[in-house]
């Protein structure tokens, strides 16, 4: 079934038609053109299409249009503040923390939603955070050093 939809995307108004079992990976992909999000498994797997969703990080295969009536997204593109990238976008570039980069949205928005919550988070704490987000290129170590310097950027 077809109906409109509206919600907002990166603090603007989105208004579609769309069927409500259309995935939001997809709509934001394929229609909105926010193609920063990425799609890995398509089954809740592996975390490269996660975005928040009022707040929570979500992964986007797994939501369905249906549920997105008045909802506030973010995805990667929302992520920088003002012009300047987001700290954890920095840290990212500066300790090689993306290879091939396709986890690398995906991995972003987890670890802002751990710094959100827990400012100072152990090694162990960033490990438990990330768990659900896989890279195939398994540059974990350096995954790891970027979130722990953001957070001390952050924290500055
Ligand atoms: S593409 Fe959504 S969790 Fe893998
Ligand atoms: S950097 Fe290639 S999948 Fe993670």
């Amino acid at each position: 079934m077809n109906r409109k939809i509206q919600f907002n995307l990166n603090g603007k108004s989105i208004s579609r038609e769309a069927a409500t079992h259309r995935l939001l990976l997809d709509l934001l992909r394929d229609e909105i053109g926010a193609t920063g999000t990425k799609e890995g498994c398509g089954t809740g797997d592996c975390g490269a299409c996660t975005v928040f969703l009022n707040g929570k990080p979500v992964n986007s295969c797994l939501v369905l249009s249906g549920e997105l009536d008045g909802a506030d997204v973010v995805t990667i593109e929302g992520l920088k503040i003002g012009p300047e990238l987001h700290p954890i976008q920095k840290t990212f570039l500066q300790d090689g923390g993306a290879q091939c980069g396709y986890c690398t949205p995906g991995m972003l928005m987890m670890s802002k939603a751990l710094l959100d919550e827990n400012p100072n988070p152990t090694e162990d704490d960033i490990r438990y955070a990330l768990s659900g987000n896989l890279c195939r290129c398994t540059g974990y170590a350096k995954i790891i050093q970027a979130v722990q310097d953001a957070a001390a950027l952050l924290r500055k």
